[in-house]
C-alpha cells in the first residue's frame, strides 16, 4: 500500500533536514508550503543542490514533490472548503514541523502559527477519510522554567511557568494534541527535539540556526550600545557557570524522528525526547558567543543594579538568555529503549558549533573547549 505523507514546515531549517529523509522512503510527499513567503520548490531544491544533492536527484525533486500553500493561521489553513477536504482525503500521515521558533515573539503572534496553526493541522488530519497519522513537532523546552532537575518524556505541565512566550505556545500546542487524540480516539506522535544545531557553515540561502539568531541579537546590541567603543566591552549577564543545555545535530534529530514514527503506535500519545546524550557547558557556549562576537561576557547569579547600555539593551531578550541558567537534564528512555544504541549521536563541542556560526575562513581562536568537561546525561547522571 502506498501512504501519502504531507509535511509542514519543509523549507525550514528542521523541516528540509525531514524532508530528506521522508524522501528516502517515498516516492512523493505534499509539501505543505508557507502561502506568500517565496518559492517552496526552488528553496528546497537550493538546500538540495548546496547539501551535495546528485543532479539527477534534484531534477526530479518537481515530480516527486506537490507543493499546496497554505497559512497555518488561518482557518481551513487558508484553503477553500473543497481544497481542504480534499487535501485531507489524500494523505495518510501529517509531519507538523512548520511553526515560529522566535524567541522574543509575544505570545499572540506565538500562538496564531504554533498554536491555531496547530489546530488547524490537527481539524486537516479529522476530516481526512484515512485517519492520517499525525506527528507532531514539538520541543523539549515545554519543560518550561524548572532549571534542575530532570524532565521525563510524560510530563507536560506549567507548574514553573516558562521562560518565553515560544516555550507556552509550544506547550499549549502539545495540550491540543492531548485533546484531540482522546476526542477522536485517534493515535498520534510528539516528538521533542532540544536544541538545533549544525556544522554547516551559514548560507543566505538556507534557513540559520537558533544560535545564529543569538550571535545577530548579540551583535546588534554590541554595535548599537557602543558603536565606537573599545574592542571587546564586558557584559554581565545571568548564568550559571555550571550550567548546560542540549544541543543535538538536526540531520540525526531527523533521521532519529522518522525512524521513531515507524514504531508501531501505542494508539494514545506518544511521545519522544530527541536529545543529545552529553550536554554542552555553558562556559563553552559563552565562549562560542565571545569567538563570534566582540564581547567579553561574564556570568552573574543576579541581575547587576546598575546596568551599562548594552546589559540595558541585553535586557530586552530575557527569553533569550535565560538558558544560560539552565542545569537541567532531559531523560530520553523511551527513544533509547525504542532505538537502542544507534539513537547516540557525534559530540556536539566547539569546533562544530563554530564551524556551524563563523563566517567563512574564520578559524576557532585557541582551543579553549579542550579545558572544559561535558556533562552526561540524565541517563549517566
Ligand atoms: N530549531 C530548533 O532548534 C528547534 C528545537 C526544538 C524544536 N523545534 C521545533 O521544530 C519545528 C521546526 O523548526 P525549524 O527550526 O525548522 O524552524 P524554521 O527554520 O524557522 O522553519 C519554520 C517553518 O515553518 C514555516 N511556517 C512559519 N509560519 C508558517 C505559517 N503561518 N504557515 C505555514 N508555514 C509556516 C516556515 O515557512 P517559511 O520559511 O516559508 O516562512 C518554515 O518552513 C518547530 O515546530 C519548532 O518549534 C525547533
Amino acid at each position: 500500500m502506498v501512504v501519502h505523507v504531507a509535511l509542514t514546515g519543509a523549507t525550514g531549517f528542521l523541516g528540509l533536514r525531514l524532508l530528506r529523509r521522508l524522501l528516502d522512503t517515498n516516492r512523493s510527499l505534499t509539501v505543505l508550503a508557507h502561502a506568500g513567503s517565496g518559492d517552496a520548490l526552488h528553496r528546497i531544491t537550493r538546500f538540495f543542490e548546496l547539501t551535495g544533492a546528485t543532479e539527477a536527484f534534484t531534477s526530479g525533486l518537481p515530480a516527486r514533490l506537490r507543493v499546496v500553500d497554505i497559512d497555518l493561521a488561518q482557518p481551513r489553513l487558508g484553503l477553500s472548503t473543497r481544497a481542504f477536504q480534499e487535501l485531507a482525503d489524500g494523505i495518510d500521515a501529517i509531519w507538523h514541523s512548520a511553526g515560529s521558533i522566535n524567541l522574543e515573539g509575544d505570545l499572540p503572534e506565538l500562538r496564531r502559527t504554533n498554536v491555531e496553526g496547530t489546530r488547524h493541522l490537527l481539524e486537516l488530519a479529522a476530516a481526512g477519510s484515512r485517519r492520517p497519522v499525525v506527528h507532531h513537532v514539538s520541543t523539549a523546552f515545554v519543560a518550561g522554567a524548572r532549571r534542575e532537575g530532570v524532565a521525563y518524556e510524560d510530563e507536560l505541565d506549567d507548574a514553573c511557568g516558562f521562560e518565553n512566550a515560544y516555550e507556552r505556545s509550544k506547550y499549549e500546542a502539545e495540550l491540543l494534541v492531548h485533546t484531540w487524540c482522546r476526542e477522536h480516539r485517534r493515535p498520534a506522535l510528539v516528538l521533542r527535539p532540544s536544541i538545533l544545531v549544525s556544522d554547516m557553515p551559514p548560507h543566505p540561502e538556507l534557513p540559520s540556526h537558533p544560535l545564529l539568531v543569538i550571535e545577530r541579537i548579540l551583535r546588534d546590541a554590541r554595535g548599537a550600545a557602543d558603536p565606537h567603543g573599545p574592542g571587546r566591552p564586558r557584559v554581565r549577564t545571568v548564568g550559571h557557570p555550571h550550567g548546560h543545555l542540549n544541543l543535538l545535530q538536526v540531520e540525526h534529530a531527523a533521521e532519529v524522528m522518522v525512524r521513531l514514527a515507524g514504531r508501531t503506535p501505542s494508539g494514545g500519545v506518544d511521545t519522544y525526547h530527541v536529545v543529545h546524550d552529553r550536554d554542552v557547558p555553558v562556559p563553552t557556549v559563552v565562549t562560542l558567543l565571545e569567538q563570534l562576537v566582540p564581547l567579553s561576557i561574564e556570568l552573574v547569579a543576579t541581575k547587576p543594579d546598575a546596568a551599562s547600555a548594552l546589559e540595558a539593551l541585553l535586557d530586552f531578550y530575557p527569553g533569550m538568555t535565560a538558558y544560560l541558567a539552565h542545569r537541567r537534564r532531559f531523560d530520553d528512555t523511551r527513544v533509547r529503549s525504542s532505538l537502542g544504541p544507534s539513537a547516540t549521536s557525534a559530540p556536539v563541542d566547539l569546533d562544530y558549533l563554530w564551524s556551524g556560526l563563523a563566517p567563512p575562513g574564520r578559524a576557532l581562536a585557541g582551543s579553549p573547549d579542550a579545558s572544559v568537561t561535558a556533562f552526561p546525561s540524565a541517563r549517566n547522571a
